[in-house]
């Protein structure tokens, strides 16, 4: 099978553990390749995976072989990978718009971005470099806040027909207005917002939905995360955040029967501690009533490297993202969506949203 050509928007973190993982699984079997959901998904494999393009805007990484900026600071995730061969594709310099948040000007530069001094990438541009590099799909790894930035992109990546894996909180494959524009294009789009291998997000859903089949009422709850990486540094300006509440919030509303009042769900990034680096912790707490009214409390401590755990679900989204090239299905893909994505175009249970998926890999569905 011919290999799987991406193209990187923001080589951050989650990118470099995407990249990492591609490389890692190379070496593997099998029998001994852990933490993957599939090895062989329809006939790809993670190593078919190759990065044609990359853009981003920091000085540190604009210009450096992928391999290379993808280790560049403020990157701090964990280094499962570190002896990437090189990969001959230089990261662009890309459009800055609302990617660049103002706020972090007042942190060490080792902890934040610093915007590089090259001119900036026109539209003409990066789709000129997404039809030459011969880029099948693009991964959108922008700020969160990034709302101009994202959509600049994703209407790059339209003109220049390559699908999309929107892989944060910026509504693309969930707004109709963008999905039918890439159904109209034939191109494939899985998004929005990454829904983590094992994190805050899928962990809370499942214990919701615990709740609900068991009979028990959930009244209350919340979930507090920090972490340490520019994600969460990003996400201290409030006024970038509307769009990552939401997504996180809905993500957990959707599995119960009767969603809760706002007054009594509270859901979000809470705090960036530096030394966390790419370690996020998340505080989760859930008071319910069972029989006879009797009140329960659970109280939960998860801690993940975040990265990794995004890069365990891209790796599939990709490859759901070629098979739908491969089968000229366009538009949004809405199983793998449902069960890759904290916001998708429809919301699904996850055992359903696993279901769907595996019969879309299987062809037994279309999207
Ligand atoms: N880690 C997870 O599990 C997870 C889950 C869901 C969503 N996400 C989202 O994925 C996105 C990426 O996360 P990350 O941890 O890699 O972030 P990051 O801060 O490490 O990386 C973002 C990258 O984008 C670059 N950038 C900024 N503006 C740009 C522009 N205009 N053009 C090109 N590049 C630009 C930055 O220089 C940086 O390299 C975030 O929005 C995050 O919320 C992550």
């Amino acid at each position: 099978m011919d290999s799987i050509r991406i193209a990187i928007v923001g080589v951050g973190n989650c990118a470099s553990s995407l990249l990492q993982g591609i490389e890692y699984y190379r070496g593997k079997s099998e029998k001994d390749a852990i933490g993957l959901m599939h090895w062989d998904l329809c006939g790809y494999r993670p190593s078919d995976i190759e990065v044609a393009a990359a853009f981003d805007i920091d000085a540190r990484k604009v210009g450096k072989d992928v391999s290379e900026a993808m280790f560049a600071p403020p990157n701090c995730t964990t280094a499962f990978c570190p002896k990437m061969p090189g990969t001959g594709v230089a990261v662009r310099m890309g459009r800055v718009l609302d990617g660049f948040p103002a706020h972090m000007q007042g942190y060490r530069e080792e902890c934040r971005f610093v915007l590089a001094d090259e001119e900036e990438a026109s539209r003409e541009d990066v789709v000129r470099v997404l039809e030459e590099s011969g880029a099948e799909i693009l991964l959108n790894y922008l700020p969160v806040g990034s709302e101009e930035a994202a959509r600049f992109y994703a209407d790059c990546a339209l003109e220049a027909g390559v699908g999309l894996v929107n892989n944060m909180p910026v509504f693309i494959a969930s707004d109709p207005a963008w999905a039918a524009r890439f159904r109209e294009r034939g191109l494939p789009v899985v998004g929005d917002d990454v829904k983590a291998q094992l994190g805050a997000t899928i962990t809370h859903r499942v214990l919701a939905n615990l709740f609900r089949q068991r009979g028990v009422r959930l009244d209350r709850t919340y979930q507090l995360n920090t972490g340490g990486n520019t994600d969460f540094l990003n996400m201290l300006n409030r006024d970038r955040l509307a769009s990552k509440r939401t997504s996180k919030t809905e993500a957990v509303q959707s599995v119960l029967e009767v969603p809760l009042d706002d007054d009594n769900i509270h859901i979000g990034p809470s705090d960036y501690v530096c030394w966390q680096k790419d370690n996020k912790v998340c505080f989760l707490r859930m008071e319910g009533r069972l029989f006879g009214d009797v009140p329960m409390q659970i109280e939960l401590r998860l801690s993940v490297e975040d990265s990794p755990n995004s890069a365990g679900i891209v790796i599939d989204a990709i490859r759901c993202c070629r098979l739908a090239l491969d089968r000229g299905i366009g538009g949004p893909l809405i199983s793998p969506s449902a069960y890759f994505m904290k916001h998708p175009p429809v919301q699904f249970r996850d055992d359903d949203a696993w279901r769907m998926t595996e019969e879309f890999i299987r062809g037994a569905r279309d999207d």
